[in-house]
């Protein structure tokens, strides 16, 4: 049983972004309807654009009925509406943080304080700042906690000045940089199936595993996220933080204990543990695009650079494959493909190992095609799934097989969304599915030679047809003739 938590007060800055929006209010009304809050909690948003507290409760409302699961239900919501407080600023000058204070102290809000960053990575290093010139760091009458979305930084050198400069004002135990893939079920059921079974550990290593893809497509476009999106990107995006973290949780060595340092350690060791991608050799291990118009049923989808305050001679991808090798005992000579896209043909995420050959194909002479590898999927969305694909005989006369597939699926009935445990983690104070600064260092690290080669090439970009699974040329990472990109659970 875990403890009761303690009351606390969870500032959002930036209320009314996206994020928060779409992400942040919704886990807090399905933890509140849940009674797993603390029972005094105050939720305290800050926006430049709240007109006031009416106006704002009320956009929520409409939020909440897109989004609450099993609908929105009225008197759970004025309920929920009780732990709200809002506060129009923009946060720009010392005037705005002493106001700030202020506010904090007169409404008589708890002394422990989560404040959750739900702004441009640009702007957290002036809010640390800001926050510690009055005082809101220190931690004499209560925690101070302070949760940063990715990426942390833009490359290596950034992510390290970030840190320097958060390291002024912060204790590493103060800072929570999240990773929301690492709340999904799923993606924790990973750690589970790997350490909580000894079936698969014998095989977990290059004697068995042909290759590894880490895949992640999603339908949708950038939306209303320009300003965030371009300049930033698919691998900044997607593959330095939440496609290397699933990699990591694939390939680490058991930790000494499941407890936050000794997690973290390995994953870590791991990410160290990659081959850096030589200079020359960026084009064989990384490809890059940009989705074009296209059309879904007859509805036209707009180009990326149709989209709205893009530039026309933005070569920002949408779309990032690369191809890692992990430099250790277990997987030397394995490659990982990581891919992730937007405006793709269908949304889905998926860990795929595939295994070797078998040493001799026996059947060859009586059938027609040579045996399909075993396949083990991990999908975590849509849907949440284990699957084992196994080579079968058809029953009847002939000696001839199909592939079906071992089904131990397990989705969560209820939906819940990777940021609600995660919320509840820095209220409790446990970190130990966030990232800690040596892991970000080590993950820029992997990917800042690529960063650096594409950032050279400002003229021309690849492109794929919108609602497409992306340009065929990305085939050319894999190593060997006849592999692909799986992109469904089903046996193929
Ligand atoms: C976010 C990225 O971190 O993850 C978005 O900034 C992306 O661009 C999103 O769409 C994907 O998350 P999920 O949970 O929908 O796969």
């Amino acid at each position: 049983m875990k403890k009761p938590l303690e009351n606390c007060t969870f500032v959002i800055i930036g209320a009314t972004g996206n994020l928060a929006r779409t992400k942040l209010m919704p886990a807090l009304y399905h933890l509140y309807v849940d009674d797993l809050l603390p029972k005094d909690i105050h939720i305290l948003g800050i926006a430049r654009s709240i007109a006031d507290r009416k106006e704002w409760l009320a956009e929520l409302k409409t939020d909440l009925k897109e989004r609450a699961r099993g609908g929105l239900d009225e008197s759970i919501f004025e309920g929920f509406c009780r732990r709200l407080d809002c506060l129009r600023s923009g946060l720009k000058t010392k005037e705005d943080y002493r106001l700030l204070s202020d506010y904090i102290g007169q409404q008589k809000f708890s002394n422990n304080i989560a404040f959750y960053f739900s702004l441009p990575p640009s702007m957290y290093a002036s809010i640390a700042t800001s926050l510690s010139e009055v005082n809101l760091l220190t931690e004499d009458q209560g925690w101070r906690r302070v949760v940063v979305e990715k990426p942390f930084g833009s490359d290596l050198e950034t992510a390290r000045n970030l840190q320097r400069h958060f390291e002024r004002y912060l204790k590493e135990s103060q800072i929570y940089r999240i990773d929301h893939y690492l709340g999904k079920e799923t993606v924790q059921n990973v750690q589970v199936f790997r350490f909580a079974n000894l079936l698969l550990e014998p095989l977990w290593n290059r004697n068995y595993i042909d290759h590894v893809q880490i895949s992640h497509a999603e339908t949708i476009g950038i939306g209303s996220r320009s300003a965030y999106y371009d300049g930033i990107g698919a691998l900044r995006d997607m593959i330095q933080s939440h496609l290397l973290q699933l990699l990591s949780l694939v390939a680490m060595e058991p930790p000494v204990s499941m407890q936050a340092e000794d997690l973290r350690d390995e994953k870590v060791k791991l990410l160290r543990s990659i081959s850096p991608i030589a200079k020359g050799a960026v084009s064989s291990h990384a490809f890059r695009a940009q989705y074009a118009a296209g059309d879904v049923k007859g509805n036209a989808i707009k180009s990326y650079l149709q989209e709205d305050n893009i530039p026309q001679d933005s070569v920002c991808e949408t779309y990032a494959a690369l191809k890692l090798y992990i430099n250790n005992w277990r997987w030397r000579g394995v490659p990982f493909y990581l891919r992730t896209g937007k405006r793709m043909k269908e949304k889905h995420s998926m860990i795929a190992i595939c295994f070797r050959q078998t040493p001799k194909q026996f059947f060859r002479t009586s059938q027609v095609e040579q045996f399909k590898p075993n396949w083990l999927l991990i999908g975590i969305q849509p849907d949440e799934s284990l699957r084992i694909e196994l080579t079968v005989k058809k029953p009847g006369l002939d000696m001839k097989t199909k592939v079906i597939s071992l089904d131990a699926s397990f989705n969560d009935e209820e939906g819940r969304d990777g940021y609600e445990g995660l919320l509840l983690d820095v209220m409790e104070g446990d970190h130990s599915l966030f990232l800690r600064a040596d892991e970000v260092e080590a993950s820029w690290k992997i990917i800042d030679p690529v960063l650096h080669s594409w950032s050279s090439q400002q003229d021309y970009i690849q492109t794929y047809p919108a609602a497409s699974w992306g340009p065929d040329e990305a085939l050319r990472l894999f190593e060997k003739e006849g592999q692909y990109w799986r992109s469904s659970l089903e046996p193929e």
